[in-house]
């Protein structure tokens, strides 16, 4: 992982990184006089604009005796007044053209003139530079630093170290530090990730940062009538987990429960799926990562006015002899009965006994789930934007602007009585699956069934989870998408 520290100035580095922003009037400018020397002839020649996403790298000249840093790098900040995602992406592109040179270390000064606090600006610098330069090379034996930009081990942000600074600091490499967390967990392949892996994340992770962790097992399921874990594990020969991480600060704060969707593999049972693109079902368990790696910076961070528990329900979901298969009845945590006609949908049933589980036990003020649940949210929304759907207006309205302000933004469908009606079955309570169309929503639906009246949440992260590669702070790969959304809104709790 990248460090990052903040020191009061430094000179003669090995490079040093200046944002710029591109004037409505003129040539972008900075006020440092050597590097607005070279910007000027960079700008003069029309190469260098300061629109978004550019940069300008310079060996600049030895003058007068003077210590001079031996690479000066410029990037662009666009026209307008940054938004709080500009800086990130910016540092996202900053880190990736200091990736290029050789540089082992890099001192960054804070742009100017942004209408933005330095605090704020210190974390979301940090933020994009840590998230932008995560790399997963555990399985390249040969793994090329010149091509993964892998030189780079430390920068310095250039601002005084105060209280405030550092809090900055702090809260920027907690929200990235866990993102990339997720990110790690969700680059495991399925064979190096199970859900046993999950049991034992949680219980390291936990120990640093003094959360409580218990696992429910098969056993422990089997007592509890947990007949969705059970079933859709049935096929597979590891063993089903709930893990459970739990952070209380008083009995008498209000509890948020958090639940991620763990299917370590996704085969689709029985309704088994096509081949081609089936390795990238190895993923199906970033709503768990999310939720577990969240947890990690509650732990550093220790929120005052809320308790968080977090569940993650984990399984395989393969054809073995044993498997489920469609038109089968399971009995779900709380008794409801399930007919699954279709052995895909097996996220909302793992979902269903963990949120049924957690209600019960942990009486939250607000639940949220978080799952790569269905491929209709991608035909709706594409990469760009996460499924939201919700029961309560308000912790819906949190939820938009806590992914908002994340820079991780997401879009609301409807949920109604209409859709619950297309999930009656006739030999059971409800069907897993209904014809294709509004496939996001009946996924939620049949969700909603198991919440009761708590106020509840659901993100869908199909299409943003992984392969959403447009943006500098987020590599090719799992994307480490809802952790600093979730983080956001523990924050800010009121
Ligand atoms: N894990 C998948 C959803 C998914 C698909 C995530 C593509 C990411 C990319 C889920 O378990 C699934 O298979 N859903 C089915 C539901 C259907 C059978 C109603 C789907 O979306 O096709
Ligand atoms: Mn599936
Ligand atoms: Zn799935």
């Amino acid at each position: 992982m990248l460090k990052v520290n903040i020191k009061a100035a430094p000179t003669a580095n090995e490079i040093a990184v200046y944002f710029v922003r591109q004037p409505a009037k003129g040539k972008p400018s900075c006020s440092e006089p050597t590097v607005n020397e070279l910007l000027a002839r960079a700008a003069a020649s029309g190469d260098f604009t300061a629109k978004e996403g550019q940069s300008v790298l310079f060996y600049p000249a030895a003058g007068g005796g003077k210590k001079i840093d031996q690479r000066v790098l410029v990037v662009g900040l666009g026209k307008e007044k940054p938004t709080a995602e500009a800086i990130r992406k910016a540092a996202g592109v900053a880190v990736a053209q200091v990736g290029k040179t050789k540089a082992k270390e890099t001192v960054v000064r804070l742009p100017e003139k942004t209408g933005l606090a330095i605090p704020e600006l210190l974390e979301l610098l940090t933020e994009g530079l840590i998230l932008g330069s995560y790399r997963f090379q555990k399985y390249q034996t040969a793994a090329d630093p010149e091509e993964n930009g892998s030189q780079l081990k430390s920068v310095v942000l250039a601002a005084s170290p105060t209280k405030e600074t550092q809090a900055a600091l702090a809260r920027g490499m907690n929200a990235a530090e866990a993102a990339c967390l997720a990110r790690n967990m969700a680059n495991e392949p399925g064979n190096h990730w199970t859900p046993t892996h999950f049991a034992r994340e949680a219980k390291r992770l936990a120990h640093g940062v003094g959360l409580k962790v218990s696992v429910l097992g098969k056993a422990e399921m089997q007592k509890l009538g947990m007949g969705g874990i059970l079933g859709v594990s049935q096929g597979s020969a590891q063993p089903p987990t709930l893990t459970i991480v739990e952070y209380r600060v008083s009995p008498k704060a209000p509890t948020l429960l958090l639940v991620g969707k763990g299917l370590t593999f996704d085969s689709g049972g029985i309704s088994l799926k096509p081949s081609a693109g089936m390795e990238e079902m190895k993923y199906d368990m970033c709503g768990g990562a999310a939720v577990l790696a969240t947890m990690q910076a509650v732990g550093r961070e220790r929120p005052t006015k809320l308790n968080v528990v977090a569940l993650i329900p984990s399984s395989e979901n393969l054809p073995g002899p044993a498997a489920l298969k469609p038109g089968d009845v399971i009995t779900h945590y709380g008794g409801k009965n399930v007919e699954v006609v279709n052995t895909d949908a097996e996220g909302r049933l793992i979902l269903a006994d963990a949120l049924a589980y957690g209600i019960e036990k942990y009486k939250p003020a607000a639940v949220i789930d978080i799952a790569t649940l269905t491929g209709a949210v991608i035909i709706g929304l594409g990469h760009h934007r996460t499924g939201l759907l919700a029961n309560d207006d308000t912790l819906c309205d949190k939820v938009v602007a806590a992914g908002e302000a994340a820079g991780e933004p997401l879009w609301r469908l409807p949920l109604g009585p209409e859709y619950r009606k297309q999930l009656k079955s006739t030999v059971a309570d409800l069907k897993n699956v209904d014809k294709r169309d509004g496939g996001t929503i009946l996924g939620a639906a049949f969700l909603q069934e198991f919440v009761g009246k708590t106020p509840w949440a659901h993100l869908d992260i199909a299409g943003t989870a992984w392969s959403f590669t447009e943006k500098s702070y987020v590599p090719k790969g799992p994307s480490g998408i809802g952790v600093r959304t979730l983080l956001t809104l523990i924050r800010s709790w009121k």
